[in-house]
């Protein structure tokens, strides 16, 4: 054992939840007792509290995070024969959205320090497919992911989008509360989708997802979309979905939505004390938070060498880690058909066999947190 005798589970939800149990149980006993399992005022309340968060005209509660980037995609124009630029170092729900409108992955690789889509790459890529070749190979929108709670470059992103006319889709699943040159993730983009899983910094007990939009046509196509697209009852303008927020997943979010800011303030007061304690120890190294950004802080990463030995030690010491993603995306089976083979992107590659996900929630105990420094600094043979 190494420090104090303390463990330190990955996630902690039972301690996030612990002292808001008895508010939570009290809404979902009143939505049991008065059966208004869906819609209602707990869902449009949840959707105008979670605007107000987000800074966002229109938010639009959805049945997951995959549903909103889906619903989303769609209340773009973005459809079959379609091609969406993402990255492929995210989790599977962006690309899935896209493959179920209808649309093609069109991937770029991501910068080293951050593993955030590299403008420059995007650059050159869209030069290229506009420049010369067939035009069934140019895009119709990007979809940029905040990974780890880190906004991707949207003033770049935003820019190349308004040269070439493409939509943004901001894939902002872990980023509640991130901001980038002060403007919030879910007002950056053309739409956005969130995710309420229950782990995100903003997390149900249960599944949900909003759409934030500045664009209201988007939030009616969405909106239609989650209800088996119907505008009124009974005529179904469009074939849609079962996507709706259920009501017990709104009102449980309503109460933990005003304490989100505290928690995020709590996660990026963590992450200072592991970057100050990081800062130099050779064999690790944090991802880089642009001094322009505020990130949610959803995952702290680093980035170190042995990292099955570093998971080991760790593991035998009372510390979980996860791995955000340990496969990138076009090396995954179900993408084979891309034909997109090892060393077509070669930083998200490195980064996926080298990234480990340390605990991070903002009810971490300050011995936690030593903890967590100590037995990463012995497992990389510094201490
Ligand atoms: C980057 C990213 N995109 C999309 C999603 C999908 O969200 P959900 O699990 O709510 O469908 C997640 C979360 O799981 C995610 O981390």
């Amino acid at each position: 054992m190494s420090g104090s005798a303390v463990n330190v589970p990955f996630l902690n939800l039972p301690a996030q939840h612990a002292p808001l149990k008895a508010a939570i149980l009290e809404q979902m006993g009143k939505i049991f007792d008065n059966a208004g399992f869906i819609g209602g005022p707990n869902v449009t309340g949840f959707e105008e509290e979670f605007a107000a968060f987000v800074g966002s005209p229109h938010c639009v509660g959805v049945c997951s995070g995959t549903d909103a980037l889906r619903f989303a995609l769609t209340g773009l124009g973005v459809g079959h024969g379609d091609r969406v630029v993402t990255v492929p170092n995210t989790f599977i729900a962006t690309t899935e959205a896209i493959s179920q409108v209808g649309a093609s992955i069109d991937f770029v690789d991501v910068e080293h320090d951050t593993a955030l889509m590299d403008p420059q790459k995007l650059s050159d890529h869209l030069a290229a497919v506009f420049g010369k070749g067939p035009k069934d190979r140019r895009p119709k929108a990007i979809a940029p992911v905040h990974l780890y709670g880190q906004c991707a470059d949207m003033t770049a992103i935003m820019e190349l989008a308004k040269r070439y006319e493409l939509k943004v889709l901001e894939d902002a699943a872990q980023a509640h509360g991130a901001t980038h040159r002060g403007g919030s993730a879910g007002t950056l983009g053309h739409a956005a989708g969130f995710s309420f899983y229950p782990g995100k910094n903003l997390g149900a007990c249960g599944e949900g997802g909003a759409v934030t939009t500045a664009d209201p046509a988007v939030a009616e196509t969405v909106r239609v979309l989650r209800e088996h697209g119907q505008a009124v009852k009974n005529i179904h303008i469009l074939e849609g979905y079962n996507g709706r927020l259920d009501a017990i997943q709104a009102a449980i979010l309503r109460i933990k939505l005003p304490h989100l800011a505290g928690w995020n303030e709590a996660r990026r007061a963590h992450s200072a004390k592991f970057d100050a304690a990081f800062a130099g120890v050779r064999g690790i190294r944090p991802i880089t938070v642009k001094e322009h950004n505020v990130s949610s802080r959803h995952l702290y990463i680093v980035h170190v060498k042995n990292r099955e030995t570093f998971r080991d030690t760790l593991a035998a010491n009372g510390v979980g880690v996860g791995m955000h993603y340990p496969t990138p995306l076009h090396l995954q089976p179900c993408y084979k058909g891309l034909g997109l083979g090892a060393g077509s992107f070669p930083v998200a590659e490195e980064l996926c066999s080298s990234l480990i996900s340390l605990p991070m929630y903002p009810e971490m105990t300050q011995e936690q947190v030593q903890k967590v420094i100590d037995v990463s600094i012995k497992a990389v043979g510094s201490a």
